[in-house]
């Protein structure tokens, strides 16, 4: 029947076709824009045209037929209302609703086809949503109308080759979302790791035996430790969370996944000694690396961010399996050669291939993201769903929501206009991440004045979330207005510790800060949740923000104090209820168990 169908369709276009047309190959040059720029990205510049030989793997997101029904259905097993709650959606049937029209898949096979590439040779992944095909740069340039450069970083001496603008053929806008590598710039090193040492801050030390021996035993201490005022260790997070007594029963089929980019490889020797200090009921506790797309694991070269992550994922959710994504794309590019070279599409990598397995982690943590207008819309949006398919999975997703506050810099806008905006981050903007702003302090917790928050220029409000933030705008009067977008989706949902982790690395004990720590923190609390739901016979979470925002909101401890500065203001401040600085609250694991466990 498909196929009928399909050749149905063809068959149809064609007539269409010669029937309007008389020139097949004259409606691939009726183009029409699909992203530009106004000016080269900030900290770019033109190092030499692209040589037209230089090969590399296009990527192209085609039109998802069935979208708005994967997004209907993301809902109703997300709302815990629905009698849908909890039936999550296998990958076969997430391909099925993402899967193209059989008229688009035609249409781009055609075009293809007319600028010499075998539809025979198109790899289809994601229920044949997203293609990829090698081209080289005189190709891509004619396919796209588009000028391919080799831009240089002037930082981090990265070099990519992008275009400044691409266009499609006006026929194939109804049919392809967005195209890669084309104007997406920013690449995984100049992605904002966000996290940074905090070497003001005194580590704890070998010689520091009784404080450390006190802060392994939560269990025994009836109130958390005022140290954890100063410096943050598992025992700390698992007192003021309330996971202290809580034992992990569903091991066998629960885990928690950690994304990990810009060659940051997690330490396994490191692993050991931070359990030695700080959880010893966890020593031999191990994690998986998983390397997807050429992704490294040097045990040599133990990262920041990476050994932030495991340490505190595992410190939390011992014994629950934890495995760690190590995601390749950041090779030295030699900007003369015409070798294939990574394109750099660190997402887009990592999302195509979790979405490729068939079982995949209930709780994810990702602690990297970009100012949300140095990614392009068509871009930011593909992504962005790629990421509501692992929520109808049944996949909780947690993403940092950045060190700056409202914004870094002069917050001046991107698209010629240059006006002064607070500057939202991407992924954290996306609706369907949950995404985590940064506390301090014990008793009570304050936010902490890096927070990143504000509101999406990219994203309109979900419903989930539309009266939490009415009654904060509404608080907020006419404070800072015209400096964000009343409607976008306003972010953190949700937030926990940020400063003052005690990471092992290198053999050493530093500390660190960032909403790089409080994404995993959470994460690691929702894992043991999902923990809970799992050893009862119950689904995961999966997408968390509709049920958060509703019968889970008495399970957070609400932050009334401290703001989150920047751009030159002084950015928002907590309040009671939600706020755009720490969200809903951080967690509390025995009231959250209760009311959504
Ligand atoms: C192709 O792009 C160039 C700029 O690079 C522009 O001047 C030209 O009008 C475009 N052609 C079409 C058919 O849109
Ligand atoms: C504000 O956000 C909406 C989406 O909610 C978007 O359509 C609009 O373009 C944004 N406005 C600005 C000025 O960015
Ligand atoms: C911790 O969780 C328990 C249930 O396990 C609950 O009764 C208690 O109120 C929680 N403690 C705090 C301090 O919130």
């Amino acid at each position: 029947m498909r196929w009928l169908s399909t050749s149905a369709a063809v068959l149809f276009a064609f007539f269409q076709l010669t029937a309007t047309k008389p020139l097949i190959s004259k409606r691939w040059d009726d183009f029409d824009v699909k992203h530009a720029w106004a000016d080269i990205p900030k900290g770019w510049e033109l190092h030499a045209p692209a040589p037209s030989d230089h090969t590399f793997d296009m990527r192209i997101g085609l039109k998802q037929d069935r979208f708005d029904e994967l997004l209907t259905a993301l809902y109703e097993v997300s709302d815990p209302y629905h009698p849908k709650y909890g039936k999550h959606l296998s990958k076969g049937e997430v391909e099925d609703l993402v899967a193209p029209h059989p008229e688009t898949v035609s249409v781009v096979d055609s075009w293809l086809s007319a600028h010499g590439v075998e539809p025979a040779s198109v790899q289809r992944e994601n229920g044949g949503s997203w293609i990829t095909v090698k081209v080289n740069v005189e190709q891509a340039s004619r396919m796209l109308n588009a000028s391919y450069g080799v831009y240089r970083h002037g930082q981090t001496d990265d070099y990519v080759v992008r275009t400044t603008s691409y266009s499609l053929p006006r026929i194939l806008h109804d049919h392809i979302g967005v195209v890669t590598p084309t104007t997406y710039f920013s690449t995984m090193r100049t992605m904002k790791a966000t996290s940074f040492l905090q070497p003001q801050i005194e580590a704890l030390q070998d010689g520091d035996a009784d404080i450390a021996h006190k802060l392994i035993n939560p269990g025994s201490l009836a109130t958390v430790p005022s140290s954890c005022s100063t410096t943050i260790t598992p025992a700390c997070l698992r007192a003021l969370y309330n996971t202290s007594t809580y034992v992990p029963k569903a091991t066998a089929t629960n885990s928690i996944g950690i994304a990990g980019y810009l060659d940051e490889f997690a330490n396994t020797a490191d692993l050991q000694t931070f359990f030695r200090r700080f959880r010893t009921d966890a020593v031999g506790g191990t994690f998986k690396t998983v390397q997807v797309n050429g992704g490294g694991n040097d045990q040599s070269d133990p990262g920041v961010e990476a050994n932030l992550d495991i340490q505190y994922t595992e410190g939390i959710t011992f014994p629950t399996p934890n495995v760690y994504f190590s995601t390749g794309g950041s090779p030295p590019f030699t900007p003369d050669s015409n070798t294939p070279t990574n394109t750099n599409e660190p997402y887009l990598d990592w999302l195509n291939f979790i979405l490729a397995q068939s079982s995949i982690p209930q709780t994810f943590s990702t602690s990297y993201g970009d100012d949300e207008q140095t990614v392009p819309f068509d871009y930011a949006t593909n992504v962005c769903n790629l990421f509501a398919q692992l929520g109808a999975r049944g996949s909780s997703i947690m993403f940092s929501s950045g060190d700056d506050g409202v914004g870094a810099g002069d917050c001046r806008t991107n698209d010629g206009k240059n006006i002064e905006r607070f500057q939202p981050n991407f992924p954290a903007s996306c609706p369907f991440v949950t995404t985590v702003g940064g506390t301090i302090r014990v008793n009570p917790e304050v936010a902490v004045s890096f927070s990143g928050g504000g509101f999406s220029n990219y994203f309109a409000r979900p419903s989930f979330q539309s009266s939490a933030v009415s009654t904060f705008l509404t608080k907020l009067g006419t404070t800072n207005s015209g400096l964000f977008n009343t409607s976008g989706r306003a972010y953190p949902d949700v937030a926990a510790q940020g400063q003052g982790f005690q990471v092992v690395i290198g053999g050493r004990v530093n500390s660190v800060g960032g909403t790089s720590a409080s994404s995993p923190t959470f994460a690691g609390v929702i894992a043991l949740l999902n923990d809970f739901r799992l050893s009862k016979g119950e689904a995961p979470l999966g997408f968390l923000n509709p049920i958060i925002y509703s019968t889970g909101v008495a399970g957070f401890n609400d932050i009334t104090s401290g703001s989150n500065p920047g751009c030159g203001t002084n950015g928002f401040t907590a309040t009671a209820g939600w706020d755009p600085v720490t969200g809903l609250g951080t967690p509390d694991f025995g009231k959250l168990q209760a009311l959504i466990g």
